[in-house]
């Protein structure tokens, strides 16, 4: 790929979405523009029921838009693909398989004998079973691949279903929410396991949250959004703090501290209140 596509790898052109409702249409987004450089980390900030959900499933093909285009790759997005693999907050495992076979289904369906279009020829067993456990073994599951979803915590929950989006090898990962139902170590925890994992793939990386910290430990653009409904982009921040972050420095660092009250500022003042601006 060329340096012009990496600089435009992800992009979403004049994106309106609304919804047919008992009441009438309902405007969720509008004007959405935005531009993701390969490789880099976005956070999408707002206040619940601002719209993000509704943004990333446009990114994942989930659902289309009333208006625009969303383009990945310089290939139209039209529907889900294993190219831009999701991860949602309340995990969606089957409870009824072991963790392994939960990723294994999902590299089998990207790698294996039940989805090889374009006439690449399926990997065998042996390799699939290899690429489940390298993904498991990146989140550091590989003591627990023969649980299942309910005899595993919260964050290992989630951790498989980190490992099942990476082991689809995606050129996106977008991530809605992750940690929103841990607590505040492990939540932490998984950031600082996701950085790195994040650092070694190189993945490009799309994540809904509407944790400041989160946000500013983990990005490197975080996309504010204006209050619904007809959401829309109210502000871009762009995060210089160098990486590898550590906690610890970030808790003494003035620029973070700057970054954080700017997010906060936005979020907690200028949108506070839509109602009453409207
Ligand atoms: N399928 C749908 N039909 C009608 N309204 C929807 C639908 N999906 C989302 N909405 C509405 O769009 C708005 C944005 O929802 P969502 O993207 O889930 O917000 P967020 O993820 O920021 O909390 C909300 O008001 C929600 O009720
Ligand atoms: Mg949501």
């Amino acid at each position: 790929m060329n340096e012009h596509n990496d600089q435009k790898f992800l992009e979403i052109q004049g994106v309106h979405q609304s919804f047919a409702t008992a009441k009438g249409e309902f405007v969720a987004l509008r004007d959405i523009n935005l531009t993701v450089k390969k490789g880099e980390f976005i956070a999408l900030i707002g206040h619940s029921g601002c719209g993000k959900s509704t943004l990333l499933n446009l990114i994942a093909g989930l659902a289309q838009p009333t208006q625009g285009t969303l383009i990945c790759a310089n290939k139209e997005i039209t529907g889900p693909g294993p190219e831009r693999a999701v991860v949602f907050q309340n995990h969606s495992l089957l409870p009824w398989l072991t963790c392994f076979e939960n990723v294994y289904l999902a590299v089998e369906r990207v790698f294996g004998s039940s989805a090889r279009v374009g006439g690449k020829s399926a990997e065998p067993k042996a390799k699939l079973k290899e690429r489940t456990q390298a993904a498991l073994e990146m989140v550091g599951l590989s003591h627990a691949m023969y649980k299942r979803p309910g005899e595993i915590s919260g964050g290992m929950k989630q951790r498989v279903g980190i490992a099942r989006a990476l082991s689809m090898a995606p050129q996106v990962l977008l991530l809605d929410e992750p940690f929103g139902a841990l607590d505040a170590l492990t939540r932490a925890k998984l950031q600082d396991e996701l950085t790195q994992i994040v650092a070694q793939t190189q993945s490009t990386v799309v994540m809904v949250t509407h944790d400041v910290d989160e946000a500013v430990f983990l990005s490197d653009k975080i996309v504010m959004m204006t209050n619904g409904p007809a959401a829309t982009i109210g502000e871009i921040l762009n995060v210089e703090l160098e990486r590898p972050r550590s906690r610890l420095q970030m808790a003494e660092s003035l620029d973070y501290q700057r970054y954080r009250k700017s997010v906060i500022d936005f979020l907690y003042t200028r949108q506070a209140h839509v109602e009453k601006q409207a």
